[in-house]
């Protein structure tokens, strides 16, 4: 397969009222297996609108999607679901865990959802996705008992226990301090190195150095496209800092992140 998102012209209105906001104008945009596209630009300039489309959460007003080679665009509510369930793992800015329920079951809870019960073990896949991102040892708390960072871990595991081939992310790590960022982005970036596709919208372009091509947009169109010539290592960079700062941070979450299927000890 040559592609796996492929779009052209994909327009996307809202109508509010008299006035019609389009969100997106005619995006035309392909993405091949194993890519990290970092998507930039402006507030407002449609980028989580077309993640919203491209995740199947949302269709388009006209214009063709194809998604691993079938043609998405004119899919059923239902169908289009079952995509988004079997196909795409989604992360957001605001985690959008729930509360008072550990991480486990916070894991868990996509494949309880799935009628189909393609996953004949939850609990076994849940404790897999949470290892994958280096957190196994922290399944049975709670949001609210861990850091920031643990807890976008514990929705990046969530997006992975379908055993997605995307990745789609909204800003993950828009409310992360520039470290826990930098830890994020080294568990995007080993899940890249596993052949996972991923999408990431941010705004920062110190986070798109991360990826291997970034796209801006601007007023509802793509209006660069181009690959990442100095991509920066997620782990490498963890590795300086852990040699810069560790006096000033007790605690061990980079030891955490490599803990499960990360590979490479950074500090010791
Ligand atoms: N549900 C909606 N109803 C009406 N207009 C909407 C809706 N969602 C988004 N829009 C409009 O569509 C445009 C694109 O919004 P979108 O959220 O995609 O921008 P964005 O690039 O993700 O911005 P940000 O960086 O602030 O997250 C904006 O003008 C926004 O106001
Ligand atoms: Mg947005």
């Amino acid at each position: 397969m040559e592609w796996v998102i492929e779009t052209r012209g994909i327009t996307r209105e809202y109508q509010l009222g008299e006035i019609c906001v389009r969100a997106l104008r005619g995006v035309d945009l392909t993405v091949r297996p194993g890519e990290f596209v970092a998507v930039m630009g402006a507030s407002g300039s449609g980028k989580s609108t077309l993640m919203n489309v491209l995740g199947c959460l949302d269709q388009p007003t006209d214009g063709e999607y194809v998604l691993e080679g079938r043609d998405v665009s004119q899919l059923s509510r239902n169908e289009y679901a079952e995509i988004r369930n079997q196909r795409i793992g989604f992360v957001f800015q605001t985690f959008n865990l729930l509360p008072r329920t550990s991480a486990l079951e916070n894991v868990e809870l996509p494949l309880l959802y799935d009628h189909a019960e393609r996953v004949r073990d939850p609990n076994g896949a849940a404790v897999a996705a949470l290892e994958r991102v280096g957190l196994a040892e922290r399944m049975h708390h709670q949001p609210n008992e861990m850091s920031g960072g643990e807890r976008q871990r514990v929705a990046i595991a969530r997006a992975l226990v379908n055993n997605p081939s995307i990745v789609l992310a909204d800003e993950p790590t828009g409310n992360l301090d520039s470290r826990t960022s930098v830890e994020i982005m080294s568990v995007l970036q080993e899940l890249n190195d596993q052949r996972i596709t991923i999408l990431l919208v941010t705004h920062e372009p110190d986070i798109a150095q991360y990826a291997k091509r970034i796209v801006v947009m601007r007023d509802g169109r793509l209006v660069s496209d181009r690959p990442v010539w100095d991509r920066r290592s997620a782990v490498k960079d963890l590795e300086s800092m852990a040699g810069s700062d560790d006096l000033i941070d007790g605690r061990d979450d980079v030891r955490g992140l490599v803990g499960g299927s990360m590979s490479g000890e950074v500090r010791q």
